[in-house]
């Protein structure tokens, strides 16, 4: 199991991290979820010890990355962002390479990089150049050399970034082989992604973690919501905001007040149905409704709600 604790970063004065927490239990695949500048790979170089925390500890079973950074990187495969490897090396030499640097035994070798190169689908291209490969089969060469020494815990950082749609289900495909056997981490900020991929996801946003659950948790949790999309004329915007005096379970998401007419979006659980007493509040204050309709809150709302909407992107 691996147990991010209390983790904080700070690059300079600006604090990337702030005291996150969260686990990965052994064998799952878990999603970690948020927007640009949110902490990802921030996190998963201190998890890989290319970074060292400000504050707090990653553990991974009995070891942690302050004081046992060699057994925890000798048990742990990294995809970085971008993918970085030698352009100009064949295939099969690169695999080498990384075989021996992480110091599998020569009798080994031969039959670990045939183990990648049939997991990974790399048959084809095993004596090419790498620089000449598609996005794809680069991206097939990133996992095969993370994979190359068997560790039990993978760390991908947007696996699927700049792939065309059929290379991403491939790499889909393999991500999910390989988590049949081990314990994976896969970072995106595109929730379709975690969707497609992880098991459960854990939501970072500038520096912190915003939620934690399986896909049908994070739904039960927030998707109990009706939407209410209204679209109105002759009402002004102070007395729009009133409309959450009807009953204070209704939450204003959006005001859109313009000369032509104002767009509404309310939020209520859907315990409740207050459309009626909208309408008399309507009509009592001499707005015409043009339009009136209701939707559940999706996936993605949540993911807006308690990313973009709290600030938007943390780049700086
Ligand atoms: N070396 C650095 N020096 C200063 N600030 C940094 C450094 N690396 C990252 N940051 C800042 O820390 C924050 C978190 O960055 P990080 O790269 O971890 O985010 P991310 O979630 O991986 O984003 P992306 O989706 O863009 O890859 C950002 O605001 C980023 O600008
Ligand atoms: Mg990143």
């Amino acid at each position: 199991m691996i147990r991010i604790e209390n983790l904080t970063k700070y690059y300079g004065s600006f604090r990337a991290l702030d005291q996150i927490n969260f686990q990965v239990q052994d064998g799952e695949i878990l999603g970690f979820l948020g927007p640009n500048g949110a902490g990802k790979t921030t996190t998963m170089q201190i998890m890989t010890s290319y970074l060292a925390p400000s504050e707090g500890n990653i553990f991974v079973d009995d070891y942690n990355v302050i004081e046992d950074s060699f057994e925890i990187r000798n048990n742990l495969g990294y995809l970085p962002e971008h993918n970085p490897l030698y352009e100009d090396m064949i295939v099969y030499d690169f695999l080498k390479f990384v075989a021996k640097m992480r110091k599998i035994d020569d009798n080994l070798i031969k039959d670990r990089i045939k183990e990648v190169i049939e997991v990974c689908g790399l048959k084809r291209v095993i004596h090419r150049e790498i620089g000449v490969l598609s996005k794809g089969y680069k991206q097939r060469v990133g996992l095969a050399q993370a994979i190359i020494h068997d560790p039990s815990i993978l760390i991908l950082d947007e696996p699927t970034s700049g792939l065309d749609p059929n290379q991403i289900a491939e790499i889909r495909e393999l991500i999910k082989t390989l988590g049949k056997k081990k314990t994976v981490l896969i970072s995106s900020h595109i929730l379709q992604e975690i969707q497609a991929t992880a098991d459960r996801m854990v939501i970072i946003n500038e520096g912190k973690i915003a939620a934690d659950g399986t896909l049908d948790e994070l739904m039960a949790k927030f998707r109990g919501d009706t939407l209410l999309e209204m679209e109105l004329k002759n009402a002004d915007e102070k007395k729009l905001e009133s409309i959450s005096e009807i009953d204070n379970k209704i939450k204003i998401v959006e005001i859109d007040d313009s000369k032509e007419g104002a767009k509404l979006k309310l939020e209520y659980p859907n315990t409740i149905d207050p459309r009626e007493e909208i309408f008399e509040f309507a009509v009592n204050n001499e707005w015409k409704i043009l339009e009136m309709s209701r939707s559940r809150t999706s996936l993605e709302d949540v993911f807006r709600k308690l990313t973009v909407e709290q600030g938007g992107s943390n780049e700086n």
